[in-house]
C-alpha cells in the first residue's frame, strides 16, 4: 500500500534547468506535485518540514580521517516546530538559523542501522538551518585509503559510498530517496591532492586546495559523493571523460573510450542526457562495488579495465541510471527494483546498440544464471520473501534486501511487457515514463498505476503484474533468454568431458562472456590434473580480467586447487568488490580447511575492505573480533 503522508507543492523555481540540454516543454512535468512517502529508514519527517537545497562547506583531514564543516539548509515548512535529520555517527557541534541566532537540538537514541534522530527546534517563519559537524571514526559511507592501498601507492584516498543510507554517516542530512534538494559545496583538501564531486567538476588542480561544486538538479541524498586524492582528467569525448589516479588515467581513457556513444544511444533511445557532462572516476581496488550512478560522475572500480573494453558494459549501466534512477527515484528501498530493473533493461539497450545482439543474448543470460543462483539462495535463508521485486524491509539494513532479484528478475519482468507490446510501444512508453516522473521519486504502485494506464490498458494486454512485483519466485510467463555463442561453448565443454584435450579445443575468437560461461559450467569434483590442464591451456590463473580471475578462483576454491591460493590472497587482499569476494569467500567457508584459508585471509585483508563490503562478510563468517580494521 502506498502511505502517502501528506502532499506538498515543491520544486516551483526552475533553477534545475541550468544544466540541462532538453527542452523546456519536456521538463514541464517537474513542477507536479511530490508525494512523501513512509520511508522506514529515515527519521525524516519531510511532510512537516523538508530540505530544498544544502550549502556544504568542509574541510577534508587526510591524516585524522576526519571530515569537518557546516552543512546549510534552506527549508520548507508545513506544519510542526522541528526539522529533522539522520545521522550515523556524527559530531554536532552547533546548529543555528539563518539569522545567525542559535537553535536548540537534540540527538535521539542510537540504532545500529539507523544512526540517530537530529532534532533541530525551529521557531516560525525560520527557513533556513546550519550545521556545524565533524564526521566520527566508524563514518560508514567513508573509505580512507593510505598511500599503500591506492594504484600509485604515492598519496591517501578518500571516496564515499551513499547509497543506500550511508550519506548520513558524513553529512547530517534527511536521508531518504523519496526527498530531492540541489547543493552547492566548498570542499578544501590537501593542496597536492583534488576533489570531485557528483556535481560540476574541476578538471584541473586549485592552487589553494579548495574546490566549488554546484549540482542544481534534484538529487536524493544517496547520490551525493566524494572523491579526493592524486586525480587526474581525460577526456573521451566533449562530453565525457575519466578521473582516476594519475597511473591509470591514460589506461582507464583507452579502456572506456566508447562513453561517448554510449551517451549518444542512450539519448537516441530515451530521451536527453540531462546532467550535462558524463564522467567516470577509476577509483583504487578497495571501491566495494562495480560502478555507482553518482551524477554527472559514475564511480567505477578499476577491474572493469580489463585491457580489452569487454567489461565496459558497466559503464552503460552506470549511465542508464542518469535516467532510471536520478531522474526517476524509488522513493524507498523497497521500490529498489525500480532503480535497478529498468537500468538493468536500460544498460542492455544501450550495448545491444553499440555491440549487437550476440552481446546481448550472452549477458542475458549470465544475468539468468545470476538470478537462479541468488533465488536459490534466498530461498534458503531467513527472508524468502526477498524474492519478490517490492520488498519489505522495514526494521532491517536495506543493504541486506539489495540483491540480483531487483537487477534480474526485474529486467525479465520488463522483457516479458516488452514481449507483449512490443518494442516499440515499449519504448514510447519508456520515454513518456522518464520524462513524465523526471526528478521525482516514485513508489511501486505509482508505478503500477501509470503503466496500467498509459501502455497495458491502451494497448488491451493483459499482465500478471502483481505476481511479478509481490509475489516470490520466477513468474511462469519469463523469457528465458538464449545465446547461440553459449551453445556453442557448450558443446566444447562436452568435448572436454569427453576428453578432448584443452589446448585443442575450438575456443577461438572466445571473449569474456563465453570464458565466463564456460567456467561457470564446469563439471563439479575435478582432478588436480584437470585443473592443471586447464590452466596450462588458457593462463586463467594470470589473466588479467577479473570476471574471468573471480570464476576461476571460485572453480579453485570448489577443487581445492592449492597451486591458485597465492593468486586468491592476492586477490582478496587487493580487491574489495563485493561482488567477488562474497562468493570466494562464501566457497572457501563450505569446507574446515578452506574456513581457515578464508579466516587467515580475510584478518589480513579486511582493513583493505570498505564498510558496505566489511558488512556483509562479517556477517557471512561470523567474524567476531571487535578491535577497530587495520589497515597493512
Ligand atoms: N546502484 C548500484 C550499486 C549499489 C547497489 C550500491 C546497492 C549500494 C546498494 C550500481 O548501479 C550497480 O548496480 N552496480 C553494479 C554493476 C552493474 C553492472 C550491475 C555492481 O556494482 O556490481
Ligand atoms: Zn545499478
Amino acid at each position: 500500500m502506498n502511505q502517502v503522508l501528506s502532499i506538498l507543492s515543491i520544486c516551483a523555481t526552475a533553477n534545475f534547468l541550468a544544466a540541462c540540454n532538453a527542452p523546456a516543454e519536456q521538463l514541464a512535468d517537474v513542477a507536479h506535485k511530490t508525494q512523501f512517502v513512509m520511508d522506514p529508514h529515515s527519521y525524516a519527517r519531510p511532510e512537516e518540514a523538508v530540505t530544498t537545497h544544502l550549502d556544504l562547506d568542509i574541510h577534508v583531514d587526510m591524516k585524522q580521517h576526519r571530515i569537518t564543516g557546516t552543512a546549510t539548509y534552506d527549508l520548507k515548512r508545513q506544519s510542526g516546530d522541528s526539522v529533522i535529520f539522520d545521522t550515523y555517527g556524527l559530531t554536532i557541534d552547533k546548529v543555528v538559523l539563518g539569522d545567525g541566532m542559535p537553535a536548540a537540538f537534540t540527538l535521539g537514541a542510537k540504532d545500529s542501522i539507523l544512526g540517530q534522530a537530529l532534532r533541530v527546534a525551529l521557531p516560525p517563519g525560520a527557513d533556513k538551518v546550519s550545521i556545524a559537524y565533524s564526521t566520527g571514526p566508524e563514518a560508514k559511507a567513508l573509505q580512507w585509503l593510505l598511500p599503500a592501498q591506492t594504484g600509485d601507492k604515492q598519496f591517501p584516498f578518500l571516496f564515499t559510498q551513499g547509497e543506500a543510507i550511508l550519506t548520513r554517516s558524513w553529512i547530517p542530512i534527511q536521508d531518504s530517496p523519496g526527498i530531492r534538494i540541489t547543493y552547492n559545496a566548498r570542499v578544501t583538501v590537501p593542496k597536492e591532492l583534488m576533489a570531485a564531486m557528483s556535481a560540476t567538476n574541476p578538471q584541473e588542480r586549485s592552487t589553494d586546495g579548495v574546490y566549488s561544486f554546484k549540482m542544481d538538479q534534484r538529487i536524493p541524498s544517496y547520490l551525493i559523493a566524494l572523491a579526493v586524492g592524486d586525480i587526474h582528467f581525460k577526456a573521451t569525448g566533449s562530453r565525457t571523460g575519466v578521473y582516476a589516479e594519475r597511473g591509470m588515467v591514460d589506461t582507464a581513457a583507452w579502456e572506456l573510450a566508447d562513453m561517448e556513444k554510449m551517451v549518444e544511444a542512450a539519448e537516441k533511445l530515451y530521451g536527453p542526457y540531462r546532467w550535462g557532462r558524463y564522467d567516470v572516476i577509476v577509483l583504487p581496488p578497495s571501491f566495494p562495488f562495480g560502478g555507482m550512478e553518482n551524477p554527472c560522475l559514475t564511480f567505477a572500480t578499476p577491474t572493469i579495465i580489463a585491457g580489452d573494453r569487454s567489461l565496459t558494459s558497466l559503464v552503460a549501466h552506470e549511465l542508464a541510471h542518469s535516467w532510471s534512477g536520478n531522474l526517476v527515484t524509488n522513493a524507498t528501498w523497497d521500490d529498489f527494483w525500480l532503480n535497478e530493473g529498468f537500468t538493468v533493461y536500460f544498460e542492455h539497450r544501450i550495448t545491444e546498440a553499440l555491440y549487437g545482439k550476440d552481446y546481448n543474448d550472452m549477458t542475458s543470460l549470465l544475468g539468468y544464471q545470476d538470478l537462479l543462483g541468488t533465488i536459490a539462495e534466498i530461498d534458503s535463508g531467513k527472508h524468502p520473501e526477498d524474492t519478490a521485486l517490492h520488498l519489505h524491509l522495514a526494521g532491517r539494513d536495506p543493504d541486506d534486501g539489495m540483491t540480483d532479484v531487483a537487477y534480474e528478475k526485474g529486467y525479465a519482468f520488463l522483457r516479458v511487457i516488452e514481449g507483449k507490446v512490443g518494442r516499440p510501444k515499449f519504448d514510447a512508453f519508456l520515454r513518456g515514463y522518464f520524462d513524465h516522473f523526471a526528478f521525482r521519486s516514485i513508489t511501486t504502485d505509482t508505478f503500477k498505476t501509470y503503466i496500467t494506464k498509459e501502455l497495458l490498458e491502451p494497448a488491451n494486454v493483459a499482465l500478471n503484474m502483481d505476481e511479478w512485483i509481490d509475489r516470490p519466485g520466477i513468474p511462469s510467463n519469463i523469457l528465458i533468454p538464449v545465446s547461440d555463442k553459449f551453445t556453442k561453448v557448450d558443446s566444447v565443454l562436452a568435448q572436454w568431458e569427453k576428453g578432448t584435450p584443452a589446448k585443442d579445443l575450438a575456443t577461438q575468437g572466445w571473449g569474456t562472456f563465453e570464458w565466463m560461461h564456460f567456467l561457470r559450467h564446469l563439471p563439479a569434483g575435478l582432478k588436480e590434473a584437470q585443473m592443471d590442464q586447464l590452466d596450462a591451456a588458457f593462463r586463467f590463473t594470470d589473466s588479467s580480467n577479473s570476471e574471468i580471475l573471480a570464476a576461476w578462483l571460485e572453480q579453485c576454491v570448489k577443487n581445492d586447487h592449492a597451486k591458485a591460493w597465492p593468486k586468491l590472497e592476492e586477490f582478496l587482499t587487493t580487491v574489495g568488490r563485493r561482488k567477488f569476494l562474497v562468493p570466494l569467500y562464501g566457497e572457501l567457508k563450505a569446507t574446515p580447511k578452506g574456513r581457515a584459508l578464508a579466516m587467515r585471509i580475510y584478518a589480513k585483508a579486511r582493513g583493505n575492505y570498505h564498510s558496505v563490503s566489511v558488512g556483509t562478510l562479517d556477517q557471512m563468517l561470523a567474524w567476531k573480533d571487535s578491535k577497530p580494521p587495520v589497515a597493512f
